[in-house]
């Protein structure tokens, strides 16, 4: 009823962080045209489309946590984060099925150039426009001039972009996470493995496969990361990707209070790749006598191997491995020349974006809700520690920065309790 709704938009908690959200809500047909307006501002990327941006997330944001389906404009009377921008794609979406705004943007050359390119792994928006400006219209063109800023992720985005265009299930992912586990296991007994991002937020689909590994002693994470990928690579998982060490400062953390809202990066050691997956991955195990393979235990790499691969040379001739050898060469023949011979080759494997990031015990919590996701959720989180609490909160940690105290925790749910949040599960942070 009208009073009831009015009531439930009186008590409706501001923050996201504090309502939950599940993937599946019942105001999809809304959120979607709210969130075309606010991929179109976060493309155009000015300050100014950041903050609508900012405004089109908060409003797309409500409409995932309302416990009633939106029939009615007059139903969102009291919601704050509901401008009228938002009320007039709205109507538009109910009286007329659809907005013209929202049309628009989706007819648009420049929207769909936009798009096509920032989904080849390593273009963001500045990049896709300069692509634009040079009058390229398609990734035909991207590819005939090559890799232009001699980026490993862009030659091999380019060249894999059908493959890392296929979403990735659940059961691939999981299968993945399996073998991480297995390896990681092999080189470091009780290693920490979760498979986070997307699919820790219940999604059956993603983009990518985010993996979260530590150990219950603090420090004995460190070194696991290079023997994990020569462990990988030995399987034939690896086809190539790039270490970044930990870059972890509490000196730096506690001079700057600047939440770099725009950017969501963390100085964990991890490894941004793109792994073989066997087409078996994605086939469910149904029995002994029809995928044989799958069933078998899988052996790890022996001891002797991985004493080899930790010495530190191999560690940098790893580097190369998993590089292209075209940053040693001059110009960027190779970069380009190499993944695409590839891509081209038969195979019975497909392309598949991993990330693996590696945290000490006494940060993992935080780096779990920060994995965890959603991007949204975290930016709320972010902000809300900040103006709420007067803390700041990363995937390392919740810091106290006159104190200059980090409140650990030992839980997720200790994460929350800090933030005096009620805890929420993670299917629940689809905000
Ligand atoms: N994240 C992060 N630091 C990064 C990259 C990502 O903290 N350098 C966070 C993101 O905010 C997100 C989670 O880690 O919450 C996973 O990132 P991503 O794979 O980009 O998003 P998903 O939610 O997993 O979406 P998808 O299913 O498309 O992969
Ligand atoms: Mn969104
Ligand atoms: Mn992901
Ligand atoms: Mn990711």
């Amino acid at each position: 009823s009208p009073a009831e709704e009015n009531e439930c938009n009186r008590n409706f908690p501001e923050w996201a962080c504090q309502r939950k959200a599940k993937l599946e809500h019942l105001n999809k047909k809304l959120t979607s045209a709210v969130e075309v307006l606010q991929e179109f501002a976060e493309l155009r990327d000015s300050n100014q489309d950041y903050s609508r941006a900012l405004a089109f997330r908060r409003a797309s944001s409500v409409l995932k946590s309302l416990p009633f389906q939106v029939q009615n404009v007059e139903q969102l009377k009291g919601l704050k984060d509901i401008g009228e921008h938002v009320k007039t794609v709205i109507s538009d979406v109910l009286d007329h099925g659809s907005s013209s705004e929202v049309e628009e943007i989706l007819k648009s050359e420049w929207f769909k150039k936009m798009k096509l390119f920032t989904s080849v792994f390593g273009i963001g928006p500045s990049t896709a426009k300069a692509w634009i400006e040079r009058g390229w219209e398609n990734l035909d063109d991207a590819q005939k001039d090559g890799c232009p800023s001699g980026d490993w992720r862009i030659a091999w985005g380019l060249a894999f972009f059908e493959d890392l265009n296929v979403p990735v299930g659940r059961i691939e992912a999981i299968a993945f996470s399996q073998i991480v586990q297995e390896e990681a296991e092999c080189i470091l007994p009780g290693v920490i493995t979760t498979l986070v991002g997307g699919f820790r937020r219940g999604k059956s689909q993603g983009h990518d496969v985010d993996i979260l590994l530590s150990h219950p002693t603090d420090g004995a994470e460190m070194g696991l990361l290079p023997k994990l990928i020569a462990a990988l690579g030995k399987r034939g998982l690896v086809l190539i990707g790039h270490k970044e060490k930990n870059s972890f400062r509490s000196d730096i953390l506690y001079q700057d209070f600047k939440l770099s809202a725009r950017g969501q990066l963390d100085h964990f050691e991890k490894w941004l790749g793109i792994c073989k997956f066997p087409k078996s991955f994605s086939t469910p195990k149904i029995s002994k006598k029809s995928k044989p393979e799958i069933n078998q235990p899988t052996p790890c790499t022996t001891d002797t191997d991985l004493k080899a691969t930790a010495d530190s040379s191999l560690d940098e001739s790893m580097n190369e491995l998993y590089e292209p050898k075209a940053k040693k060469t001059k110009g960027s023949e190779a970069i380009e020349l190499e993944p695409n011979r590839i891509s081209a080759a038969p195979r019975d494997w497909l392309a598949r974006r991993v990330d693996l990031i590696i945290a000490p015990k006494s940060q993992y919590y935080y780096a779990l809700v920060g994995w965890t996701g959603s991007k949204h959720f975290n930016r709320d989180a972010r902000l809300y520690a900040q103006k709420k609490l007067g803390l700041k909160l990363t995937s390392h940690g919740l810091f106290n920065l006159e104190k200059r105290e980090p409140l650990t925790a030992q839980s997720e749910e200790e994460v929350f309790s800090h933030l005096k949040l009620p805890y929420i599960d993670p299917a629940d942070r689809n905000c």
